[in-house]
């Protein structure tokens, strides 16, 4: 059986002050069409299984606005962590659960806060990636990649595995996470590389074999953790509390899937859907029209007023009146208690501010 997980964590903190702790990225509505990142991911996920196979692993501190925004999501299927422990500890735990419960479980990971057009073209790579998971590989999808991004991950595409129900999955004969500016682009000029969309499928046993391979102490606090999942809640929650700390705080991507695609175990969809992790408030500027000579809005248009500014973008979400006057290619992002002023151009180093507005107390 397919299960859909969605882990839903992260600082997302190259989108401050708009996403914070409280209100994390995945929990807005990014491109004001009602529904906020989680919800799409939702909708999106919803024909490739039924809700009673669509879990969302998060942080505690978020599992009452998750519970809010999915009203459809069965109880049972949000696991709750009781710290962040970043993206391996919370797909394992999913795998963990799943591959006690059915040893033929095939588990797709699908971010939180990703934005994707082309519904048929994403369900049709995400079939092809079951068919080639079912042959024990880690299934990623691959992403046409566009510029040489710092923030993602990148595979090098190696021969078809052959398979009829998936003729485009190809292995993976390398996997680099997050690889310097000039590496990136010294990637992106072999062509041989694809961005790693943040994806991952994968039967929940094989997943377990290779935790257990490559990180023996995660693989065995998740095992104990998972063997404490079924029975009453008191019991799992003193299992869970009691191990989770001690758990290794790593990302999928270095954990597993760099050491796994040399070991010959990854494979590649590529995507054919429009697809975007809003990373920062440029990308999320590409995602809303606006004039040529006028800021790209997010919110009540009717609280900026511009005479001259183009390119940027103005976030205007304390209420107060934003009038900008010959700043192009600006980043303003109006809240209650903090105002961001940036460029376009250095938006990326968001992350880096924010580190240093905590560090300041
Ligand atoms: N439950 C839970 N707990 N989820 C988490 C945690 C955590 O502590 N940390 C991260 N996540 C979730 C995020 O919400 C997201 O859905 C997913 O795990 C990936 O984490 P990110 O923090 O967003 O990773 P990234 O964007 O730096 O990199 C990943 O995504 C890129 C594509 O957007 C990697 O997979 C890259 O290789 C990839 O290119
Ligand atoms: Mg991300």
């Amino acid at each position: 059986d397919f299960w859909a997980v969605v882990p839903a964590g992260g600082a997302g903190t190259r989108l401050w002050p708009l996403s914070r702790e409280a209100a994390p990225k995945f929990l807005l509505d990014l491109t004001l069409q009602g529904r906020s990142l989680i919800q799409a991911t939702w909708d999106r996920l919803l024909p490739l299984t039924t809700p009673s196979r669509l879990m969302v692993v998060t942080g505690r501190i978020h599992t009452g606005a998750v519970r809010d925004q999915l009203p459809d999501l069965s109880t049972a299927n949000i696991f709750s962590e009781p710290s962040p422990k970043e993206s391996m500890a919370a797909i394992g735990l999913a795998a963990a659960v799943l591959a006690r419960r059915d040893p033929e479980a095939v588990l797709g990971s699908f971010a939180a806060d990703h934005i994707i057009n082309g519904n048929d073209a994403f369900m049709s790579a995400v079939t092809e990636a079951v068919a080639a998971a079912r042959k024990d590989f880690l299934v990623t999808i691959g992403i046409a990649p566009s510029h040489p991004a710092t923030g993602f991950g990148y595979i090098r595409l190696g021969e078809s595995l052959g398979l009829d129900n998936a003729p485009n999955a190809r292995r993976v004969s390398q996997f680099k996470e997050k690889p310097d500016a000039r590496t990136a682009a010294a990637y992106l000029a072999t062509g041989q590389y694809r961005w790693n969309g943040g994806m991952f499928v994968v039967k929940a046993t094989f997943l377990m074999t290779l935790l257990r391979e490559y990180m023996p102490e995660l693989h065995d606090g998740l095992q104990t953790i998972a063997d404490s999942w079924d029975s009453d809640e008191a019991t799992r929650d003193k299992v869970l509390d009691a191990i989770w700390p001690t758990l290794p705080k790593i990302a999928i991507d270095h954990a597993v899937a760099e050491p796994a695609a040399l070991a010959g175990k990854v494979a590649v969809v590529p995507a054919t859907f429009g697809w975007d992790d809003v990373g920062d408030f440029s990308s999320l500027a590409d995602l809303i029209p606006a004039e040529a000579s006028q800021p790209r809005i997010l919110g009540e248009g009717s609280l900026v007023v511009t005479d001259q500014m183009a390119g940027g973008i103005v976030v205007p979400a304390s209420g107060r009146l934003i009038a900008c006057l010959g700043v192009d290619d600006l980043v303003i992002v109006d809240t209650a208690d903090a105002l961001l002023v940036t460029t376009r151009a250095r938006s990326q180093e968001v992350k880096r501010l924010v580190a240093k507005c905590r560090e300041s107390g």
